[in-house]
C-alpha cells in the first residue's frame, strides 16, 4: 500500500507520516482547529445537517451518490475527518482515510470500529500521500481542500494514487457558506477569514482528465466536481 521509501510510526493504530513541527501555513491552522474540535465534530455536524437538510444522510448522499463502490474496491478519502462518510458507503469495501489532524483520526478509528468498517487511517498531508501509484479503485474528497496549503498538489496526488479509469469526486464549501455561516461562527471565523479561497478548483484539474463535471448542491453551500482519470 505504501511507497517503499517513506518512513512512518504507528500511533494508537494510525500510520503517521508527519510530525507537527514540519506543518506550516494554512495546514497548521487546520491542525490547530480540528485537533481542538475533534471530540465535538460528529455531534455538531449531525445537529447542523438535521436542522439544515433534514438529516446527515440527506446532506451527504447528495454527493456520495456519485460514487460506485464494489465489494472488493479499495477506497480512499482524503481529509476524512472522523470518517463520517464511510458509514453511508458499501461496508464490504476496504477504506483508507487520510487526515492532517491526529485527533480527528483517533475519532475516525473509533467510529470505523463501531460501524465494523474495514479501514486504515493515515496521518499525513493530502499534498504528500504516502501511497503507491494507481493503488485505489475509488478516490474522493469532502471538505478541507479550499484551505490546504497547496490545492493543486493535493489534486495531482489524488490522481496519482487512483487506478486508470477511476472517477474522482471533490466536494467542498462555497464562498456563500463561508460568508453566511463560517465567518459568523466564533470558533471557525479565524480559519475561514479569506472567503476567496473557497472557489471551485476547475482550473486545477490537469489536461487529459475525462468527463469533467461541476455542480453546486446542498442549497448553494457546496460545490461538487467529478472527473475520470484516463486509461
Ligand atoms: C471539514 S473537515 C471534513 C471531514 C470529512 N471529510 C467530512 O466529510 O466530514 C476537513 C478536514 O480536512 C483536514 N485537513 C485540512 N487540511 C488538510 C491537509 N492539508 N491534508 C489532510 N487533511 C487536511 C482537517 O483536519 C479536517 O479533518
Amino acid at each position: 500500500m505504501f511507497q517503499k521509501s517513506v518512513r512512518y510510526q504507528v500511533l494508537k493504530g494510525i500510520y503517521s507520516f508527519i510530525d507537527y513541527q514540519s506543518i506550516a501555513g494554512d495546514n497548521l491552522k487546520s491542525v490547530k482547529l480540528y485537533d481542538k474540535i475533534a471530540p465535538y465534530y460528529n455531534i455538531s455536524q449531525k445537529i447542523y445537517f438535521l436542522l439544515k437538510f433534514g438529516s446527515e444522510r440527506k446532506f451527504r448522499m447528495q454527493f456520495l451518490n456519485e460514487l460506485t463502490i464494489k465489494d472488493t474496491d479499495r477506497v480512499l478519502e482524503t481529509s476524512t475527518g472522523v470518517a463520517d462518510n464511510f458509514k453511508y458507503l458499501n461496508n464490504k469495501a476496504e477504506y483508507t482515510g487520510v487526515d492532517i489532524s491526529l485527533k480527528m483520526l483517533e475519532q475516525a478509528r473509533k467510529n470505523a470500529k463501531r460501524w465494523r468498517i474495514t479501514s486504515t487511517f493515515v496521518h499525513c498531508e493530502a499534498e504528500n500521500l504516502p501511497f503507491k501509484d494507481h493503488y485505489f479503485d475509488v478516490v474522493f474528497h469532502c471538505g478541507g481542500l479550499n484551505y490546504y496549503n497547496d490545492k493543486q498538489k493535493a489534486i495531482l496526488e489524488m490522481i496519482r494514487v487512483a487506478k486508470p479509469g477511476t472517477k474522482i469526486v471533490i466536494v467542498d464549501e462555497t464562498q456563500k457558506l463561508v460568508k453566511d455561516n463560517y465567518q459568523k461562527n466564533p470558533v471557525l471565523k479565524g480559519h475561514f477569514a479569506d472567503a476567496a479561497k473557497a472557489c471551485i478548483p476547475l482550473q486545477l484539474i490537469p489536461e487529459g482528465m475525462l468527463n469533467i463535471k461541476s455542480e453546486i448542491i446542498c442549497n448553494d453551500t457546496i460545490y461538487k466536481i467529478s472527473f475520470t482519470t484516463p486509461y
